[in-house]
């Protein structure tokens, strides 16, 4: 793949910017409303091809949506309505679709395969097999990584508390739980994203789902944040965020930002669907060092290695703690974040499950590893922007 050439700004960053609807909440919309009874009208949703890959393996099992320009209907099959699919699931590169999928596959009365591209192949699904397991699932991993193979089987309920924070881990359990006799309890000690309790909530559940709604999906905060990022590190700018996802275990980036001493700012404008949505306003501003707790990091997690690149502006020592889950995105962001910034005349270590960058950097620019990751890539797209390039990304 090629590399992409990136400078810094040429001006201030002015105006406002409505950035892709959620990703969290695209894939449970599509799921959800697949399994739920009556037609879900989604609009806003994410034409990214991580959630069209949720709708693909549904697709492949029978669900039904019809699309006009800007409104995607999704026809229900209720919860006993797929069939099963003519081969295997492909899951592209989005984990959500995998392992949430395995906790609904579990479930039915037929068997399926899911794969994925080479970055979910390598990602760990264990996680996810073993409480289904506990349920009465048939489950088998390749060495704990995809092709996942799943054999429908009649399911009972559990009580689970999870070992990792995860909310795909989370999910996939209430979403077998849908098909279990008995109840089926999650304990999530660490505030993992609750986008799966709250679509339940919306379509109706405890009692059948029912999907004659609309749905706008609020903006995704994990976009927003590179642009208001980008807003803090360009002299001049101020820019507006539009209708952007504001739940509770989303805002960690702005907040900790805001401990940086970045004007950043965010109003609630309502809730839809059961989500707060608002605006979120982020101005140009010199940045302070954070100290990053590890139970903060569920709530920013896929924040980490842009609020890493910040750190690097900012004028001190910065430590965020309690990474050890960024090892198994979609690529080792822990490593791959110190790298990134090492190679642009950052300095940045990895220290245990710790990362300590060190700032303001003296930036030299250069060539950052992407491994085929869409944050990193665009995290240090917007250390560019700061000034830390000119730089070139690989797998851009
Ligand atoms: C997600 C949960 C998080 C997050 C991912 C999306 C979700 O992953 O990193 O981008 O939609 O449930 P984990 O469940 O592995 O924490």
């Amino acid at each position: 793949m090629s590399a992409k050439t990136l400078g810094r700004a040429r001006g201030p960053l002015q105006g406002s910017v409505s950035v892709p609807g959620d990703k969290s909440v695209g894939h449970r919309a599509l799921l959800l409303g697949t399994l739920a009874e009556g037609t879900l009208s989604v609009r806003g949703l994410s034409g990214g091809q991580d959630v069209a890959s949720t709708r693909r393996c549904l697709e492949a099992m029978g669900a039904r949506f019809s699309e006009s320009p800007g409104l995607l209907r999704v026809l229900g099959v209720g919860l006993r309505g797929l069939k099963a699919p003519k081969g295997p699931l492909d899951c592209g590169n989005s984990g959500t679709t995998m392992r949430l999928l395995m906790g609904v596959l579990s479930g039915q009365t037929f068997p399926a395969e899911l794969f994925g591209d080479a970055s979910l192949s390598g990602r760990p699904m264990e996680r996810v097999a073993a409480p289904l397991r506990l349920m009465g699932a048939d489950i088998k991993t390749t060495d704990g990584k995809p092709p996942v193979r799943v054999s429908g089987r009649p399911l009972k309920g559990i009580r689970y508390a999870l070992p990792v924070a995860s909310a795909q881990v989370k999910s996939a359990v209430l979403l077998a739980g849908l098909y279990a006799e008995g109840e089926t309890v999650v304990e999530d000690p660490f505030g993992t994203r609750d986008h799966t309790e709250r679509m339940l909530a919306f379509l109706g559940h405890p009692g059948p789902l029912r999907s004659e709604k609309a749905l706008t999906v609020p903006g995704d905060p994990s976009s927003a944040a590179f642009f208001a990022a980008a807003a803090v590190l360009v002299p001049g700018s101020r820019l507006t965020l539009s209708r952007v996802l504001l739940n509770e275990g989303r805002l960690g980036f702005f907040t900790a930002l805001q401990e940086m001493g970045a004007r950043v700012s965010w109003s609630r404008g309502g809730v839809h669907a059961r989500e707060t949505v608002g605006d979120v306003v982020a101005d140009h501003g010199a940045l302070k060092p954070l100290r990053l707790a590890a139970e903060r990091v569920p709530g920013l997690v896929d924040e980490v290695p842009l609020l890493a690149v910040l750190c690097a502006f900012a004028d001190g020592e910065s430590r965020l703690e309690g990474l050890g889950e960024l090892r198994h995105k979609e690529s080792d962001r822990l490593a791959a974040t110190a790298a990134g910034l090492t190679a642009l005349g950052g300095r940045a270590r990895v220290d245990g499950e710790a990362l300590v960058v060190s700032g303001p950097a003296r930036w030299t620019g250069g060539r950052v590893e992407t491994h085929g990751d869409h944050r990193l890539a665009m995290a240090f797209a917007v250390a560019a922007l700061g000034g830390a390039g000119p730089g070139a990304l690989s797998d851009a």
